[in-house]
This record gives structure tokens, sequence and C-alpha cells, in this order.
């Protein structure tokens, strides 16, 4: 891939992971409120920090937009507004499994998500800015590992499918190391968004 189309998919999914950010603040602020009872304090808690780490995120992506002389998407940014407010409309009546299931597969997704950026990022001759996108990969494997536990928990996990496991997470830098000396087997430049 050439550096001119590498930097035009990497501005595509740097929209995509912006807006994605924003459906996820509000779903997981939605689901947050949801949880009332006392017993749920823990689960509370820990989406007040994932939700601190989403807005962290959007920040930092649109931060990345700029610097590729970009902006996020507008009609995107609607979008995913309207998508996370219905999730997070949902989770008040939908019971705790659901949103818990739902927030970990999309997490899993959002770790592939930043890891292909990093690579997109390197073949646009912007190596700056790999560090940083593999750390927001990090973060979101830090993310899908809480709700997968969570939802683990629950007798409703055993009969659901299941997404792929995640690796471990020294494996989102090692295998960029692989990429980069070219032994990666398949470079992972394919993303498969749920959005
Ligand atoms: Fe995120
Ligand atoms: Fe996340």
């Amino acid at each position: 891939m050439n550096a001119t189309s590498a930097r035009a998919e990497l501005v595509t999914l740097l929209q995509m992971a912006y807006s994605g950010e924003r459906a996820a603040a509000y779903a997981y602020l939605g689901h947050r409120r949801s949880l009332r009872r006392p017993k749920r304090a823990d689960d509370r808690e820990m989406l007040r920090l994932v939700l601190l780490d989403e807005i962290r995120h959007r920040r930092a992506v649109r931060r990345l937009l700029h610097v590729l002389d970009s902006a996020p998407d507008p009609a995107r940014e609607r979008k995913m507004r309207r998508i996370g407010l219905t999730i997070g409309a949902f989770c008040q009546v939908g019971g705790w499994y659901a949103p818990m299931y739902g927030a970990g597969k999309l997490e899993r997704g959002n770790i592939v998500e930043y890891e292909v950026a990093a690579r997109l990022a390197h073949l646009a001759g912007h190596p700056g800015m790999v560090d940083e996108l593999l750390e927001l990969a990090e973060v979101e494997w830090d993310h899908e590992r809480l709700f997968r536990t969570s939802a683990a928990s629950h007798r409703l996990w055993w009969v659901s499918p299941k997404w792929p496991e995640t690796e471990a997470r020294e494996h989102i830098r090692s295998s960029f190391d692989a990429f980069l000396s070219g032994d990666e087997p398949e470079p992972a430049l394919r993303w498969n968004p749920l959005r």
C-alpha cells in the first residue's frame, strides 16, 4: 500500500474511531445510570473509569486527525451519537447482562481498529503516531478484559456466542514489531467494524 492510500484509509479509520468513542461514551453513561442498586457500586465505578478513558481517546484521536489535516466527519458524529443514546436508553430497561456482553464485544473490535491504525500511520509516513495508537489499543485491551470478566460472571455467558479471544496484551507491541520487520504472517490491515 502506498503512503497516499494509507493516509486516506487512516483518516477514515480515525474518523470512525472518533465517533465510535462518542457512541461508547453515551452508551456507558446510560449503562452506568441504570446500575442503581448498591451492590452494583463496583460496576458503576468501573464504567466511570472506562468512560473517562473514552473521553481521553476522543481528544487523542481528534488531535491525530488534526495532524493529518483532517477533522471528524459530522454525519458520522450524528449517527454515532444517536446509536450511543439508543444503547444507553436500552440499558435502562434491558437488564445488566446484555450491555456488559455488548461492551466486551465492541471493545474487542476497538483493539483491532487501533492496531490497524498504527500500521496505517507507519505506512503513511507518520511513525510519530504509532506509539500513541498502540497505547490506545492497549487501553481497549484492558476494557475488553473488564467487560469480558464481568459478562462471564453471569450464567447467560455460557450460552452466548463468544467473540474471538484476545491474545496476551504484549502481543499488541510484538505483532507490530513483526509487522515492521516484515515477519507478520498476514499484515493485519483489515478491520471489521461493527459500526
Ligand atoms: Fe476508546
Ligand atoms: Fe474502550
